[in-house]
Order: structure tokens, then sequence, then C-alpha cells
């Protein structure tokens, strides 16, 4: 049976759109911890929106609160750039899985594409279990991507690998 799903997003929603492409009969709750393009794609399908407001720690237990009371079973972070406290992952009773553009644990952090290309290093995108430290947690699927003469094209080249990997994910848990 499948289980709620979750999406946080901050930006541009290209993973959040492939998903929803991929599954066009679910509708995940989908929130944003500011007003971003990538919302435009889920109002669209009609899922419930949020815009948050995440200032303290009360914010982010109301939150868990929130997820919990909707019987949320996954939290999926898809471009989420704010980093998940450690009270709110053991408030929130369910998982927390983050999608990050590196073969993990190569290239935590931000500007992974870029530092990895630069450093003549393989490509690729990660899903991993999100722990207290930044991109740390267990990996749970992983792909490379080609790298080309170009950093542009090496760039979406990773960006598909991701779209790829975060709807084989979502497929093998039965989303
Ligand atoms: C994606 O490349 C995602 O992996 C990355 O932000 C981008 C969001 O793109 N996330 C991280 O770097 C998290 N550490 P999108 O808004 O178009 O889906």
């Amino acid at each position: 049976m499948s289980q709620k799903l979750a999406i946080f997003i901050s930006g541009y929603g290209s993973n959040l759109k492939s998903v929803l492409d991929h599954f066009p009969n679910r509708k995940p709750y989908i929130y944003a911890n500011k007003e971003c393009s990538g919302l435009s794609w889920a109002r669209r399908r009609g899922c419930f929106t949020q815009v948050l407001s995440l200032k303290n720690e009360q914010n982010w237990s109301d939150l868990a609160h929130e997820l919990n009371d909707l019987k949320i079973k996954r939290v999926l972070l898809l471009g989420f750039m704010k980093i998940i406290p450690a009270h709110f992952l053991s408030e929130f009773k369910g998982e927390i899985i983050n999608l990050h553009p590196s073969l993990l644990p190569s290239y935590p952090g931000l500007k992974s594409i870029e530092k990895a290309f630069n450093d003549g290093a393989d490509l690729g995108a990660s899903i991993h279990k999100v722990t207290e430290g930044v991109d740390e947690g267990p990996v749970l699927l992983q792909r490379k991507a080609s790298t080309e003469t170009d950093y542009k094209t090496s760039k979406q080249n990773v960006h598909f690998v991701e779209q790829r990997i975060v709807c084989k994910y979502l497929n093998l848990v039965s989303f």
C-alpha cells in the first residue's frame, strides 16, 4: 500500500516536476521554505502546498507535529536548502530522505557538481537518509552521470540522473 509522502523544496523544482510527471495519479504534500517557482508545478497538480516559516525551534516542532498528525510516513528533500535540526529528526516519526547531486560520501554540501567536475572526479547523484550531519546519512541509491568536456552538459547529465534516481527510489518504496 502506498504511504503518504511530503516533499520539501526551495527553488526551481525540476525534481519535483519529474516526480509529478512520473506519478500522475499521486498528490504528495508539498512544503517550501519560501515562495518559489517549484510550487507552481504542485499547485497545477492540485497538491496541498504550504510556504513554511521556520524561524525557531517551535516552528520546526509544529511542523513535525503537523506531519505526524497527517500520518506522513516519509519526507523527501528535493533541493531543500535548509539544514534539518536534530530535534525535528526525532520529533517527526517517519523517515527523512535527501537527494544530493554527487556520489556521496564525496562532495557533500554546496556546489558539489562544480567541485567534482573541476577535480576531474566521477559525477553522479545519491539518495540518502537524513541524519544530523549534513549529507552524511546512509546512501540508499546512487548512480553515476557521464562527464563531458564542458561543465554545462556534464551538469545537465547530473540533473537528468537525479530525476531518474528519485523516481526509481519512489518506485522501490511503493509511492
Ligand atoms: C538539485 O540538484 C538537488 O540535488 C540539489 O538542489 C537542486 C534542486 O533543483 N540539492 C542539494 O544540493 C542538497 N544538498 P530543483 O529545485 O530543480 O529540483
